[in-house]
């Protein structure tokens, strides 16, 4: 497979065709998902839809049995997931994972371990200056955290890796509106003001299509539906599978 591709591809990431399977079960049925540089991406849909399989297909755990992944116009499809965190692809996984024993600060500097520590001090401003709340909380351990908290900080440590591109996992599960409501403005002030990309899996259909530039639905290992962000949340399949009686 080649990796050389001189001319710079549009999409910064793009999936194409991909299976994934778990023993003969195929979760992924040939999903298409491109993210544009700059974009925030989101990709719905119902539990056990195949999003974080997507996610995790994308690092390579499991790997895409068929398909191709292409990140900055390399194939990585095959590519060994310790390879593919030092591409500047930063993770927040489902259920946030950060380490409850140690402190908020220790979390961050265990996501600024990907990047060497040059940028440290900066960029540790810059995660307090977005999450005032894990500056307050700095020496208290992450396990003692309340849920939006812990999420604050598993997107702190991921931006503390100096990411190109950022991947969500249902961020705002399990959380209080208002929290939800923080978290999405947090995502929103970096995508524009640092020119962040950010690929933005979700179950909560209605704060991710008003977030995102283009979303993705996932039904069953397979996109049924693709468009604008706005434009996905006006329409009456998604509306009413994804809406109708949800919270707004
Ligand atoms: N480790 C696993 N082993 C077997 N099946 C799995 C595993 N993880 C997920 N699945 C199955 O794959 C499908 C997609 O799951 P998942 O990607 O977690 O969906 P989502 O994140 O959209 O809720 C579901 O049917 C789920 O049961
Ligand atoms: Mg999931």
């Amino acid at each position: 497979m080649s990796q050389t591709s001189p001319a710079t591809p549009a999409a910064m990431l793009s999936v194409r065709g991909v299976k994934t399977f778990y023993g003969n079960i195929m979760a992924l049925k040939g999903v298409d998902v491109e993210v544009n540089r700059g974009e925030i991406v989101t990709l719905i849909g119902s539990n056990g839809a195949g999003k974080s399989t997507l996610m995790m297909t994308i690092f390579g755990q499991p790997r895409a049995r068929e398909g191709q992944i292409l990140y900055e116009g390399r194939d990585i499809t095959r590519m060994p997931t310790h390879e593919i965190a030092q591409l500047k692809i930063a993770q927040s996984p489902e259920g946030r994972r950060i380490f409850p024993r140690m402190t908020v600060y220790e979390n961050l500097q265990m996501g600024a371990s990907v990047d060497g520590f040059a940028h440290f001090d900066e960029d540790l401003l810059k995660v307090f200056t977005l999450f005032p709340r894990l500056k307050e909380r700095i020496s208290q351990r992450g396990g003692t955290l309340s849920g939006g908290e812990q999420q604050m900080l598993a997107i702190g440590r991921a931006l503390m890796s100096r990411p190109r591109l950022l991947m969500l996992d249902e961020p705002s599960l399990g959380l209080a509106p208002l929290i939800v409501r923080q978290i999405f403005d947090a995502i929103r002030e970096l995508n524009r003001n640092e020119g962040l990309t950010v690929f933005l899996v979700e179950q909560n259909a209605f704060h991710a299509l008003k977030l995102a530039h283009r979303g993705y639905v996932l039904v069953n290992g397979v996109v049924t539906l693709a468009g604008e962000g706005r434009e996905l949340l006006e329409r009456p399949e998604v509306r009413a599978a994804y809406l109708e009686g949800g919270r707004h």
